[in-house]
């Protein structure tokens, strides 16, 4: 049984604006998403990292991946959805990898993830019968709101956390949830769920957080930075 890291990055990132994909553009003199393979990459346990780009994806080929090229495999064959991504990518590596080895599904985005989280995340799930995901608590007040930006009711946040990535699913059973998920799921955890399953959430902190929008880029160059010092 093997750990492998699949990233979908065939997203083009329209909350970001701009030109390029949020995945490429410049952070501390690299695309952001090398930052993120680069952690994948640098994960002992992990066999191989893949990552899912758009067939039409004009950036890739623009830029040096050469010093994760012995770990990392591109697999041109993004979908119309993130789940629609990573199905694909799961279909991509079948002859690969086996039904039961874990897949480690990481958003390009989450470029500050550390290894010490997905070393965590590993830990706790390695046993489990179902897998999870790496999550944290939420911390404002939550509001359910109607017509006109009204409050409608306060959601009570004791039980509620944020999903993080990477989820962590055995590849067979992963890919069978995503073939049958509703349309409106948007990580793999949701996917099981709408099988009956009840994925486990590791805590994780807030350093893992999605680049979105673009002030999220200075928060991001600020926590790698303070990483290396
Ligand atoms: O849009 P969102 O930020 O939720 O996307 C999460 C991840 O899924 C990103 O890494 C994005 O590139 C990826 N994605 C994808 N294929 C799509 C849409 C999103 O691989 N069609």
């Amino acid at each position: 049984m093997s750990y492998y890291a699949l990233v979908p990055a065939a997203g083009s990132g329209a909350r970001m604006g701009g030109e390029v994909p949020k995945q490429y553009l410049p952070l501390l003199g690299r695309p952001l998403i090398h930052h993120t393979l680069a952690t994948l990459c640098a994960v002992p346990a992990i066999a191989h990292v893949f990552v899912v780009i758009a067939a039409d994806d004009g950036e890739w080929d623009r830029h040096d991946w050469s010093a994760l090229a012995p770990r990392l495999t591109v697999l041109r064959q993004g979908g119309a959805t993130r789940a629609g991504s990573v199905a694909n990518g799961l279909r991509a590596v079948a002859g690969r990898v086996a039904a039961e080895d874990w897949m480690l599904v990481h958003d390009a985005a989450r470029a500050c993830l550390a290894v010490s989280q997905v070393e965590a995340l590993i830990r706790e799930l390695a046993d489990d019968p179902v897998g999870g995901l790496l999550a944290v608590p939420v911390a404002d007040t939550l509001k359910r709101v109607g017509d006109g930006k009204r409050v409608v009711a306060t959601v009570p946040r004791d039980q509620l956390w944020q999903a993080q990535t990477p989820q962590m699913f055995r590849h067979g059973p992963l890919l069978q949830a995503l073939e049958q998920c509703p349309d409106a799921v948007t990580d793999e955890a949701g996917a099981m769920e709408a099988l009956g399953l009840a994925p486990k959430l590791v805590a994780a902190d807030a350093t893992n957080f999605k680049v979105t929008y673009p002030f999220d880029l200075q928060l991001a160059e600020w926590i790698l930075r303070s990483r290396s010092v």
